[in-house]
């Protein structure tokens, strides 16, 4: 989206603050990439992003690893409660290549409370992948319900709802090159909402 429809969003009632801007990850993920370079040296590096947030965070971090590499696509639909996942998940696009004997990282937009990548480890250890590594543009981890190892974490964020750069919310704002908290009011409002729809 072009710097000034996302500056007339951030007059809107819906965007709040500014939380990571378009420049400071552009920075973040060199860092990201260039470490994840100096790791993967003659390795068979085979990086998973799950559908649909990942993609955007995926698709600027191969740009800036400087190794031959492959990519893959899973998605997933996980059954949530109030908006937060319960850990039920089931896979609605497989990968289409084997894994085994890869050096498999798994690229997410945001990790919360763990019970996906949770799943998504559990399923991808059966396959024999040489190694299985985690790479997130953000890490939610007060709310973290599973104890997991995330080996790339580019930013830590706190409670709040954030939009942007790949994240959604009812499946906008994906496309804002920075990452920004949704005003309180908007999710309140919404919040009130659903619940007074679920319990017609
Ligand atoms: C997000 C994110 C992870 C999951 C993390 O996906 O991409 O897959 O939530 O949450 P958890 O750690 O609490 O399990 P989302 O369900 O929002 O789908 P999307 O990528 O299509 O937006």
């Amino acid at each position: 989206m072009s710097e000034q429809n996302e500056k007339e969003l951030e007059k809107s009632e819906i965007l709040g603050k500014v939380l990571f801007s378009g420049s400071d990850i552009i920075k973040r993920v060199s860092e990201l990439g260039r470490e994840i370079t100096g790791n993967y040296k003659g390795k068979d590096l085979l990086m998973v992003s799950i559908l649909r947030g990942g993609v955007i965070f995926l698709s600027d971090l191969i740009k800036e690893i400087d190794l031959p590499l492959s990519i893959d696509f899973m998605s997933i639909s996980s059954y949530g409660i109030n908006g937060a996942s319960t850990g039920v998940v089931r896979i609605t696009k497989d990968l289409d290549e084997s894994i085994e004997g890869k050096d498999v990282l798994i690229v997410e937009d945001i990790i919360d409370t763990g019970l996906t990548i949770s799943y998504l480890l559990r399923n991808l250890r059966s396959r024999f992948p040489k190694s299985l590594e985690i790479c997130t543009l953000l890490d939610r981890d007060i709310r973290r319900i599973s104890d997991i190892s995330i080996k790339y974490i580019g930013f830590k964020i706190g409670e709040s709802y954030i939009v942007g750069y790949g994240l959604d919310y009812k499946q906008r704002f994906r496309n804002l090159k920075s990452i920004y908290e949704l005003k309180p009011d908007m999710v309140t409002k919404d919040i009130e909402s659903l619940k007074s729809s679920s319990s017609i």
